[in-house]
Parts: C-alpha cells; sequence; structure tokens
C-alpha cells in the first residue's frame, strides 16, 4: 500500500497522528538541546530531512508536492530549513500538530490558496433544481473543500435533511477542510458552516481511481479534475465511467472545469459520447448530464 494512504486511518484518529507528530518534534528538539551542536553545519540535516519528508508523504501524494519539497533538492542546514517557514516557526523543532501542518501547507506549495472558489454558488443554482430532501451528494476533487463549503451553506438554507461528501487526493486537503483552516492563509476564512447530523458534511481522503461505490449517490459534482494535468483522455473516461456506477438510477452527474483550459480539447463531446446518459446542459466548460440506463463497461 502507498504510504499516504494510512493517513486515512489517522486522520480518524487525530489522537494517533498527534502522537507521531509529536515524537519526532521532541525527539529532534531534544537532540537538538542535548548536544548543543551548531545548528549551522553539524545538525544531521540529511536525517532530520528523510524522516521530515517521510512523515509529509502521509499527507501528499509526491506528484503533489509542487514546489519546495520537490524543488529543492535538499536543506543544507537547519538554518536553510528554518528560512523556509513562516517566521513565528522558525529556532525550534517542538511543533504542535496545527503548526506542523502548517509547516507543511508552506512548504509543499507557500503560494496555496486554499479553493476559494466562487464556482460553487454558480454551479449551486444549475443543480438545486434537480435535488429532492434527503439527498446524497459528492464532490470529487474537492481540495481544501472552501468551495464545498460554500456549496453546504447554500444547501443547507433550502434542503432540511441531506448529505454532502467531499472527497479529494491530497490528505493535507482533507485536513484543511475538516478543520475549515486554511493553514497557509488563515486570514482566507472558510465560509462559516455547522454540518448537523440531518444536514452532513463529510471530508474524505480518496484517490478517486480506487472509486468503487455502486448506485449511492444522487448527484456528483466533480469540479477541475477531469481533464485537468491529472487526468489525460484515458483516465478521464475511466473515471467517468466509476462515476455513473455510483449514481443512483436517472441520477446526475455535473462536470466543470475552469481551470487549465477545461475541456476544450478533446472537448466534451469526445468524453461524454460513449456513455449512457442525457446531457441536461452543456455550456463553455460545464456540463450536466444525467444518467439514463446502467453503464455498459
Ligand atoms: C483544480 S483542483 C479543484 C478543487 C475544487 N474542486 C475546486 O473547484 O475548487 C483539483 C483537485 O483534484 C484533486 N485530485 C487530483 N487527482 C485526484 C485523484 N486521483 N483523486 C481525487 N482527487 C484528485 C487535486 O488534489 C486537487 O485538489
Amino acid at each position: 500500500m502507498k504510504n499516504y494512504l494510512t493517513i486515512r486511518e489517522l486522520l480518524k484518529n487525530e489522537q494517533s497522528l498527534e502522537e507521531e507528530i509529536s515524537n519526532f518534534s521532541w525527539r529532534w528538539q531534544k537532540y537538538l538541546k542535548n548536544t548543543s551542536l551548531s545548528i549551522t553545519y553539524k545538525f544531521p540535516i540529511q536525517y532530520f530531512e528523510a524522516e521530515f519528508k517521510a512523515l509529509t508523504a502521509y499527507f501528499l501524494p509526491e506528484m503533489y508536492w509542487p514546489t519546495i519539497l520537490k524543488k529543492k533538492k535538499s536543506f543544507s542546514s537547519l538554518k536553510d530549513f528554518w528560512s523556509f517557514l513562516p517566521a513565528e516557526l522558525q529556532g525550534h523543532l517542538n511543533w504542535e500538530l496545527p503548526e506542523w501542518i502548517r509547516i507543511i501547507s508552506f512548504l509543499a506549495s507557500p503560494t496555496k490558496m486554499g479553493t476559494q472558489a466562487d464556482r460553487y454558488p454558480e454551479m449551486y443554482d444549475i443543480i438545486s433544481p434537480y435535488l429532492d430532501q434527503g439527498f446524497k451528494l459528492l464532490d470529487i476533487g474537492c481540495g481544501t473543500g472552501q468551495g464545498t463549503c460554500a456549496l453546504f451553506q447554500k444547501l443547507s438554507r433550502q434542503f432540511h435533511t441531506f448529505e454532502l461528501t467531499g472527497r479529494t487526493l491530497e490528505a493535507l486537503d482533507v485536513y484543511w477542510a475538516q478543520k475549515q483552516i486554511n493553514y497557509s492563509y488563515p486570514k482566507f476564512e472558510y465560509p462559516k458552516v455547522i454540518p448537523n447530523y440531518k444536514q452532513k458534511l463529510l471530508f474524505e481522503q480518496q484517490d478517486i481511481l480506487d472509486f468503487d461505490e455502486k448506485e449511492r449517490w444522487d448527484l456528483i459534482i466533480c469540479n477541475g479534475l477531469l481533464w485537468g494535468p491529472a487526468m489525460n483522455e484515458n483516465k478521464s473516461k475511466y473515471v467517468l465511467n466509476l462515476m455513473l456506477n455510483g449514481l443512483k438510477e436517472n441520477a446526475y452527474i455535473y462536470l466543470e472545469n475552469d481551470f487549465h483550459e477545461g475541456f476544450q480539447y478533446p472537448n466534451l463531446n469526445d468524453l461524454i459520447f460513449d456513455f449512457p446518459i442525457k446531457v441536461v446542459l452543456q455550456k463553455g466548460g460545464k456540463a450536466f448530464i444525467q444518467k439514463s440506463k446502467l453503464p455498459s463497461i
């Protein structure tokens, strides 16, 4: 099993995650104190870095380490490492879990803004007439979940009972979404939402290529994933088929890609051509489709 999948278990039990991080942090902090080594050149930075990266891999699959962790071959010293951290977290190693999340958010992508999308409210106008009380809605590739929360906010004003689940690849994103905190830029607040046992909001880590549910969902939305850099044509078709299998009969899929030149080439018709669906709406980078019979694949 790939390393990063084990985070599922850790996220379910925050205490064990906390223990893992705290063992790491305190052990290295103690090392720093006991040895009183010059931090500039004697600290065994390569061992520290290897362990740090292994822990980080719980949160970020390697292909999604877009910036510092990937580009920088290695840190030359602890001082060098600290220089990449937010100022308030430099100079020590005994970080608490939220600080640790902030550090890897920064190192993974200092520019990571979260998905502060106005797209979701607009999508709400399209999908909400097709939803009935009690619906189950899945958001695939929800990223940091700010858009999912914005959608939840709108839905919760209209529907008293429903379940909205966001799934995405990076456990780090799941963590942000569950906490509703933007760890790179805490001042960018999430839409305020308070789920309850009737209006449920869940965030889970999953590689959509592992999706294998059958006839469970009333609506699946997927924004900025199909036709993006993570999904070529074959993968996009494969995933669309998985989604159709996951839908109840006559249920809906909303696809959108306003990112990455989405749906321009090959165009959406190429994507949906082979599938048993009805097109409810298709406009620019948006497609709202209905499953019309069981997929044949
Ligand atoms: C461009 S972002 C869009 C985020 C959000 N849906 C929005 O519209 O703001 C695409 C997201 O899909 C996630 N992703 C990429 N490959 C994935 C996969 N195989 N399974 C699940 N999510 C994936 C990425 O990590 C990223 O968060």
